[in-house]
C-alpha cells in the first residue's frame, strides 16, 4: 500500500516509519502542503494522509480520485478542511478522533499558567540576570471561574484540571453530557460569569467566530481567552480590538484564523505580512503557540498506529468506524448506526 504523506515534519516521521514498516505501508513523506498545485505528488498511491492546513477542497478531491486515490487518512481530529460532501461517493475519508486529549488540555493550562503568572516574561527576565519582580504580579486559580465551549474528551479533561485547581467549572455544548456533573449554562449566561473561557469545541457554521465583535461586550472586563481548537472560533481582528480596550486581559492561542499560511514554517528573518498576528503576538498579554498542543510523544504514537489501523482496515475490506461522511448528516455518529462503510 503506497500512501502520499503531506505536510510531513521531522516530528511525524518516527512513528508513522515504525507503523509502515509493522503494517507494511509505504509512506512517501513530501514537505509540501497538499493542495491543487501539488496534488499530483499523490500519482501512483491508494491513498493520501494529511493534517490540519492541508487543503481537501473539491477541486483537490476530483484530482485524487482522478489519480486512483480512494482514501484520505486525517491524522488528526477535526476535518474541517475536506470538502466530505464533495469526497462522497468517490473517497472515503478517515480521522483520527482521539489521540491524547490529556495533550491539548494540558497544554491549554499550561498556556493559562504561563500567561497569567508571567513565566513567559520571567523566563526572558532571569536569563538576562534580571531579577526584578515589578511588572510580574498575576492572580490565583483558585476561586475562579471557568467557562468551557465544548465539553467533549479534551474539554472534560480541561474541566477536570480546572477542578483541581479550585476552580468553579460551568460550560456549554450544544449536545450537553447528561453524565458529566458540569454545570450547563447558555453562551451568554458563560460569557458574563467567566473569569477564563477556553474553547474545546469544534469549527462549524455554528462556531464560525464565536468570539466575535458582537460577544465582546458579553465579556467580563480582564477575562482571560484560551483557543487550543481552530483558530476561526475567534475573530481575530475583534480579539485584537478588544485587547486594545482593555476588555480582554489576556489570550493564549494555539490557533490563528489564517494559519495555514504561516504555522509550521520558520519566518524568523522574514517581514511578516499579517498585520492581525503581529499586533497580536506583539501585545504584552497575548501568548502564540503554533498549533502545538497535540505534540507529545504519546499523541503522536497513537496518531499513527489509529492511521494506519484506518488504512489497513479499509484496504482489508473493512469499515473502519473513523470513516467520516456525510450521507445521513450526523458526521461522527453515522457509521456507528450502519456498521457499514459509508458509501
Ligand atoms: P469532541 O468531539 O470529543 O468534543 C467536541 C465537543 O464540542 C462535543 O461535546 C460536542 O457536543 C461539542 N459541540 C459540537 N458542536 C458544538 C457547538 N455548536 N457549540 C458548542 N459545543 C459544540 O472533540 P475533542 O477531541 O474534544 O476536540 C475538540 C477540538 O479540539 C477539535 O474539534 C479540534 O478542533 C481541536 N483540537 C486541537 C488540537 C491542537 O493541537 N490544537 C488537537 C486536537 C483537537
Amino acid at each position: 500500500m503506497k500512501i502520499a504523506f503531506f505536510d510531513a515534519k521531522e516530528y511525524d516521521r518516527p512513528a508513522f516509519e515504525r507503523v509502515g514498516r509493522e503494517k507494511g505501508i509505504e509512506f512517501r513523506f513530501f514537505e509540501t502542503r497538499l493542495t491543487a498545485d501539488t496534488v499530483s505528488l499523490a500519482a501512483g498511491c491508494e491513498g493520501v494522509c494529511v493534517f490540519v492546513n492541508d487543503s481537501v477542497d473539491a477541486a483537490v478531491i476530483d484530482s485524487l480520485y482522478s489519480l486512483g486515490v480512494r482514501a484520505i487518512a486525517l491524522r488528526c481530529a477535526g476535518y474541517n478542511n475536506v470538502d466530505l460532501g464533495h469526497a462522497f461517493g468517490k473517497i472515503h475519508v478517515f480521522h483520527v478522533p482521539a489521540y491524547s486529549p490529556y495533550a491539548v488540555a494540558e497544554h491549554a493550562m499550561a498556556l493559562l499558567l504561563t500567561s497569567i503568572r508571567r513565566i513567559h516574561k520571567a523566563y526572558i527576565r532571569t536569563k538576562d540576570f534580571n531579577f526584578s519582580l515589578n511588572g510580574l504580579t498575576g492572580f490565583d486559580l483558585h476561586g475562579k471561574t471557568v467557562g468551557i465551549v465544548g465539553t467533549g474528551r479534551i474539554g472534560r479533561v480541561f474541566a477536570d484540571i480546572c477542578r483541581g485547581f479550585g476552580m468553579t467549572v460551568i460550560a456549554y455544548d450544544k449536545f450537553p453530557a447528561a453524565d458529566s456533573g458540569i454545570e450547563y449554562v447558555s453562551t451568554d449566561e458563560l460569557f458574563s460569569r467567566s473569569d477564563i473561557i477556553s474553547l474545546h469545541c469544534p469549527l462549524t457554521a455554528e462556531t464560525h467566530h464565536l468570539i466575535g465583535y458582537d460577544t465582546l461586550d458579553k465579556l467580563k472586563t480582564g477575562v482571560v481567552i484560551i483557543n487550543t481548537s481552530r483558530g476561526a472560533l475567534i475573530d481575530a481582528e475583534a480579539l485584537l480590538d478588544g485587547i486594545k480596550r482593555r476588555k480582554i486581559g489576556a489570550a493564549c492561542l494555539d490557533v490563528y484564523e489564517e494559519e495555514s499560511d504561516v504555522f509550521f514554517h520558520d519566518f524568523s528573518g522574514h517581514i511578516m505580512s499579517d498585520d492581525v498576528l503581529a499586533r497580536l503576538i506583539s501585545m504584552p498579554n497575548v501568548i502564540v503557540t503554533s498549533h502545538q498542543a497535540f505534540l507529545t510523544e504519546e499523541a503522536l504514537e497513537n496518531i499513527a498506529e489509529t492511521t494506519a489501523e484506518n488504512l489497513v482496515g479499509f484496504f482489508n475490506g473493512e469499515a473502519p468506524s473513523n470513516e467520516l461522511c456525510y450521507r445521513c448528516g450526523r458526521v461522527e455518529t453515522c457509521k456507528k448506526e450502519r456498521r457499514e462503510r459509508c458509501f
